[in-house]
């Protein structure tokens, strides 16, 4: 087991990584009046805890301001206080919504989060960004708030169908290439061993990957400067990816090629040293991350028009310069969106 801390506003936050979540649940919800435990129904009946646990819907149709004060409501007949404990366990759904809903109950109680899918682990689970959906629009209503524990229980990856399993790969190749050469070492030597789920492997690369998070989220916890940024590498273009193929293609997939995308563009712009881009593809690749599509530039621009990091008519991209460095840059829009269909159009 690997354990660290990261600092945020209110404390310190406590990350175990391959640990079993019973016992360090037990531990941890002892110090409290109470606790209630909300958990993906697709896992209900694996989760161990002495508290009452209530089974939500998970994916983006439960993330939703209803299940958020269906939680409320269940957490005040149950009698949890001020200083009493939530839990979420699930995927990144069911955190947010959970994390979300532990920010609001009595103006706010703390939360642990026992993330259960690869991207929930290196990902959603670390950094405190919690929220809904509402009126059509995806996290419009939200909060950032640090969980105090984050409990990384592997056996939970056991059931995970392989392409959700691999999604997570996209989020911790990017730490790798933006922050962290010997990450991206370790992953891309050990291929066999991570889509074999060997623990002892997956346990260094998620621990590395949230070290490089929580280093970003104690530098700019309410992401109002621009170091944040680098988390985001990858999902300007990934997330009009993923609009134009109205979802078909997965979030991780769409990051993979996004990633790619983005680094053409910066060695287009003269940032990014040229081997960087066969480099992701042969990463990516490893873990089957590459598809072959065919992408609508003109959907993938338009898409790309609708990003909320746009301001006036630029937009900031992070880019890599060369394997675990990174910058800010400012491009105009009429040069990205003409880099993106020269680039973006057909992937490797
Ligand atoms: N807060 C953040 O910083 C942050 C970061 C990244 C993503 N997210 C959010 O996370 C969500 C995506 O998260 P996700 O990819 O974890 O998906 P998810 O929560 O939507 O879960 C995907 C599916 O996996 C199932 N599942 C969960 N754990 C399982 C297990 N152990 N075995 C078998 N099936 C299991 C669920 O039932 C669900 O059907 C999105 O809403 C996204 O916005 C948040």
């Amino acid at each position: 087991m690997r354990e660290f801390t990261y600092k945020s506003r209110d404390g310190n936050v406590e990350v175990l990584i391959n640990a079993n979540h019973g016992d360090a649940l037990e531990k941890i919800s002892g110090k409290y009046t109470g606790c209630v435990a909300f958990v993906s129904r697709s896992i209900a009946n694996r989760v161990k805890v002495k508290c009452p646990v209530v089974p939500i819907i998970d994916g983006e149709e439960g993330k939703s301001i209803e299940t958020a004060l269906s939680i409320v409501r269940n957490a005040h007949e149950i009698g949890i206080d001020r200083d009493g404990l939530f839990i979420g366990v699930g995927g990144g759904s069911v955190l947010d919504v959970v994390g979300f809903s532990a920010s609001i109950y009595l103006r706010g109680v703390d939360y642990v989060n026992v993330p259960t899918t690869m991207l929930s682990m290196v990902d959603a689970s670390l950094g405190g960004k919690t929220g809904v959906n509402a009126l059509g629009l995806k996290n419009v209503i939200g909060v950032i708030r640090q969980p105090r524990y984050i409990i990384i229980d592997l056996s939970f990856l056991e059931s995970l169908p392989m392409p959700s399993y691999i999604d997570g790969f996209a989020e911790v190749i990017k730490y790798g290439i933006t922050m962290d050469r010997e990450l991206l070492s370790q992953v891309m030597n050990n291929p066999d061993k991570l889509l074999g789920r060997d623990y002892e492997v997956l346990e260094e690369i998620i621990y590395r990957s949230l070290i490089n998070k929580a280093s970003i989220v104690e530098k700019d916890e309410l992401d109002r400067g621009v170091i944040r940024a680098v988390l985001n590498y990858g999902h300007t273009v990934g997330h009009a990816i993923e609009s134009v193929s109205n979802f078909s293609i997965s979030h991780g997939r769409a990051v993979a090629l996004g990633m790619i995308c983005e680094a053409r563009i910066g060695v287009k712009l003269g940032y990014t040293l040229r081997d960087v881009p066969g480099l992701l593809v042969d990463a990516l690749t490893r873990f089957n991350l590459v598809n072959r599509v065919t992408i609508d530039a003109n959907g993938l621009v338009n898409a790309m028009m609708r990003d909320k990091k746009r301001s006036g008519g630029f937009i900031k991209l992070p880019v890599v310069i060369d394997v675990g460095r990174w910058d800010l840059v400012r491009v105009r829009i009429e040069d990205l969106t003409k880099l993106v269909t020269e680039e973006c159009r057909s992937t490797p």
